[in-house]
């Protein structure tokens, strides 16, 4: 089963239970009131002065019998407390604590003191599997009074969190030992644990169901490819007809024979971060057990280069028919899922939405500060949007006029899979549409899904977005 891989762990504990004697602690001042009522020393009292009039975040750590964090924190803005709780576990991580207790949050709102030990329990996460040297991280108990924050919302917090962990360790993990087989195979252990059905299609029924877009791109391929269905329906759901996750599942993006060059193959274990999210998203709803019904459909297979492989100009037929003038194999993505979102119809969905790693132009919109958006759902896109603001895992709209249909016309097939050399992104989802026939959103999480540097409490390697953003959106949905 797969680790979290968290240097934290929040326990929560009533007054009556207490915590263990000598925990150090942590303060939270979000008033400069405060700290005239603590007594602080002269010099600290300065601090918190320069701190409130430059309102920015800091952290001074008091020595006594047992260690003081005091957590100067002027701005309330979610994002701001998040980083303020990611700041402090560096702190605390590099400090050696073991055992700590949090007070002072009578001043916050439950939601802020979910978004603190959100920041500290996500810089938490350290993927240390292939480490010999373990490095000197201790692991830290962290106590939180149940007078501020509700049992209930720190076991969501937590389940959460441990999805979001799981969704990181499956992107993170190498194609030499995450390949199609063992996401599958790990799916089904993840959805007896949180509670969702979980259906592995191998090649036999794929071949069965003619989705040539996933056979066509595991064709270069010594992995055969599984085409994943998982699904959460509890008795008391909310809608009638179901909410549809699809996720890109290339385990390994090479480009295939338009092999991607100088560089730009690092970091391609990430292509199939959508699948891992589809999977974390279903973790983290089963686990809190939402009341919502959704179907998870992952088309898995990594893009690799054979004497069989897919080449530029080979025509394929997808699921519905619909026949495609392959340009380039390196936009694989759109193949795999065109064959998912045609899988989808037979669920009638309320509404499908696919995360994917879809192309490097979505990527050179957004950075890794958000995601590129496309779809025919308006009213559902903005309330992603809030959502998207709320999580900060913000949603850039894309243009999408029909105009840009015209640049996927083949000479020789309905398609062809790529488009001009303008709007890479927009095309793409373009392409996707044509699958469709039902309320949709594209997400196009090509920038945010990997960091190759650590920011805030976003380490570096993958990052989960999309989890946190469509938990939320669900759990709007459910209000
Ligand atoms: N997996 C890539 C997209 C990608 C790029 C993800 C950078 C993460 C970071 C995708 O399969 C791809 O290669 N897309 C091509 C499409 C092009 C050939 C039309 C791209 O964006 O270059
Ligand atoms: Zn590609
Ligand atoms: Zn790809």
């Amino acid at each position: 089963m797969i680790d979290n891989y968290l240097n934290l762990k929040l326990v929560p504990y009533t007054e009556k239970e207490g915590i263990p004697k000598d925990s150090d602690s942590i303060e939270l001042i979000v008033k400069p009131e405060q700290a005239k009522d603590s007594n602080f020393h002269k010099s600290l009292t300065h601090k918190v002065e320069k701190a409130f009039t430059k309102k920015e975040t800091d952290i001074i750590i008091n020595h006594g019998d047992s260690r003081n964090f005091i957590v100067l924190l002027p701005k309330l803005e979610l994002e701001s407390v998040r980083l303020a709780g990611s700041s402090l576990y560096a702190i605390l991580n590099k400090e050696q604590v073991t055992s700590i207790s949090i007070c002072g949050l009578n001043e916050l709102s439950e939601k802020e003191i979910y978004a603190f030990l959100e920041g500290i329990l996500l810089s938490s996460y350290n993927f240390k599997k292939y480490k010999k040297e373990e490095g000197n991280s201790s692991e830290i108990t962290l106590y939180v009074s149940t007078q501020n924050i509700s049992e209930k919302n720190l076991e969501e917090l937590n389940a959460v969190i441990e999805a979001v962990c799981m969704t990181k360790t499956l992107v993170n993990e190498p194609v030499n030992y995450m390949d199609a087989l063992k996401y599958s195979e790990l799916a089904v252990e993840i959805g007896r644990k949180y509670g969702f059905d979980t259906e592995i299609l191998h090649k036999d029924k794929i071949q069965a169901l003619k989705m040539g877009g996933l056979l066509a791109v595991n064709r270069g391929s010594e992995t055969p490819p599984t085409f994943n269905i998982f699904e959460y329906k509890p008795e008391n759901a909310l809608n009638k007809k179901p909410l549809v996750l699809v996720g890109k599942g290339v385990m390994f993006d090479t480009g295939g024979y338009s092999l991607k060059i100088s560089g730009y193959m690092s970091s391609m274990k990430s292509d199939m971060a959508g699948g891992a999210a589809v999977l974390g998203i279903l973790s983290a709803v089963a686990n809190n057990k939402l009341p919502y019904h959704i179907v998870g459909l992952v088309p898995a297979t990594d893009n690799k280069i054979s004497a069989n492989a897919l080449v530029v100009d080979d025509v394929i037929t997808m699921m519905d028919g619909t026949t495609v003038e392959v340009q380039n194999t390196d936009a694989e993505g759109r193949l795999v899922l065109a064959d998912a979102l045609t899988y989808a119809k037979r669920f009638d969905p309320e509404l499908v939405i696919d995360m994917a790693t879809l192309t490097g132009a979505a990527a050179a919109i957004t950075g890794g500060l958000g995601i590129a958006m496309a779809g025919n759902a308006q009213e559902e896109m903005d309330s992603l949007k809030i959502s998207g603001d709320e999580v900060q895992e913000r949603l850039f709209q894309l243009p999408f006029w029909s105009e840009f249909s015209e640049m996927l016309k083949s000479d020789i097939a309905d398609l062809k899979n790529i488009g001009g050399p303008v709007g890479g992104a927009t095309t793409a989802a373009k392409f996707l549409e044509h699958f469709t026939d039902y309320p949709w959103i594209h997400l196009d999480i090509a920038g945010a899904a990997f960091a190759d540097k650590p920011i805030g409490y976003r380490n570096s390697g993958a990052t989960a977005v999309a989890v946190r953003l469509i938990y939320d959106f669900v759990k709007s949905k459910c209000k």
